[in-house]
């Protein structure tokens, strides 16, 4: 099995997939990680190219690329010409000329967009500051493992309104899922993100954005956070602590979610900040299992755009 539309697509936000796109990729995630498949993309190349720290992201992208049989060039910026400023337009032609697929985490969308514009092969959003598409498949595929479907689920994601926030809203909306954000005032998601995602549900699932993260757990099956300062945000961290401590997910706002609820966090984790240790630890956490996710849902995401068989 593999999703056909796929091949040769890029992935920069989650609203280039379709629904039934989606949950066919989650099928096939899932039957990767069952051992039940397994597709070959021999000789196919990965380049890597992150302007940004990864952990996830970069290890989970390159196992599922030796695991499937091809190969990952890491083109860290510092070692290619990238770091010395070579224009994007050029270096997006030159590596469509050598590489199969290419990942990239950097700040802007748009960058990613230029790069999706001039290189002809299938470009994925590792990461950028309005979207994390990858982790989103990982954490639909974790909540359909434990709940058995995702429509009728409601997600509510506390504190800040950031790129997981944004991809959460568009993956959940098309998934059938109900999707609840609370954030504080100024730091909601981003406005045309939250417009395409109530487009996509129309009125068919729940699209709430509340500065009130009570309202959004009660009775929720998923709860999920991120960090509060994100990545190039480092200079704020302290300035918002105090603006995001109402938004902790803690044991008390655990409690008024469904008896049933699990807890997702993408990682890297603050702990006594945006999420407790007793939490992030405790028997309703599925933390691990979603990291995991990455793996299975990349090769998943990697075999389809290469096309494999
Ligand atoms: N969740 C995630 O993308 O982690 P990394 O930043 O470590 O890749
Ligand atoms: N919002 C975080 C996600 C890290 C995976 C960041 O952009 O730093």
């Amino acid at each position: 099995m593999s999703v056909a539309s796929l091949k040769g697509r890029d992935l920069l936000s989650m609203a280039d997939l379709t629904a039934e796109e989606v949950l066919t990729l989650l099928q096939l995630a899932a039957d990767m990680k069952a051992g039940k498949v397994n597709l070959r993309c021999e000789n196919k190349v990965l380049g890597l190219l992150f302007s940004k720290a990864s952990t996830r992201t970069r290890v989970s992208f390159s196992v599922a690329m030796c695991q499937l049989g091809g190969q990952v060039l890491d083109l860290n910026a510092s070692v290619t010409q990238v770091g010395r400023g070579e224009p994007t337009v050029d270096t997006a032609r030159v590596l469509d000329r050598y590489l199969d697929v290419l990942a990239i985490r950097t700040f802007e969308q748009q960058e990613l967009e230029t790069f999706a514009h001039y290189a002809k092969i299938p470009v994925i959003n590792a990461l950028t500051d309005l979207e994390h598409p990858c982790q989103v498949l990982a954490d639909l595929q974790t909540a359909q493992e434990e709940f058995g479907q995702l429509e009728g689920i409601t997600l509510t994601y506390v504190g800040d309104g950031n790129n997981m926030a944004n991809s959460l809203l568009l993956g959940c909306a098309l998934t059938g899922m109900n999707v609840r954000i609370a954030s504080p005032e100024g730091y909601r998601p981003d406005p045309a993100i939250v417009a395409k995602a109530e487009a996509i549900a129309a009125g068919r699932s729940e699209v709430l954005i509340t500065s009130d993260p009570e309202i959004a757990a009660k009775g929720s099956h998923v709860l999920y956070t991120d960090v509060w300062a994100s990545m190039g945000q480092e200079n704020e961290a302290e300035s918002r602590l105090p603006v995001f401590q109402p938004y902790q997910v803690n044991q008390p706002l655990l409690s008024l979610a469904d008896p049933k609820a699990i807890v997702l966090h993408c990682l890297p984790a603050h702990r006594g900040e945006e999420i407790t240790e007793s939490v992030m630890e405790g028997p309703q956490s599925r933390i691990w299992d979603e990291a995991e996710n990455r793996l299975h849902a990349q090769k998943a995401l990697l075999a389809c755009v290469l096309g494999a068989k």
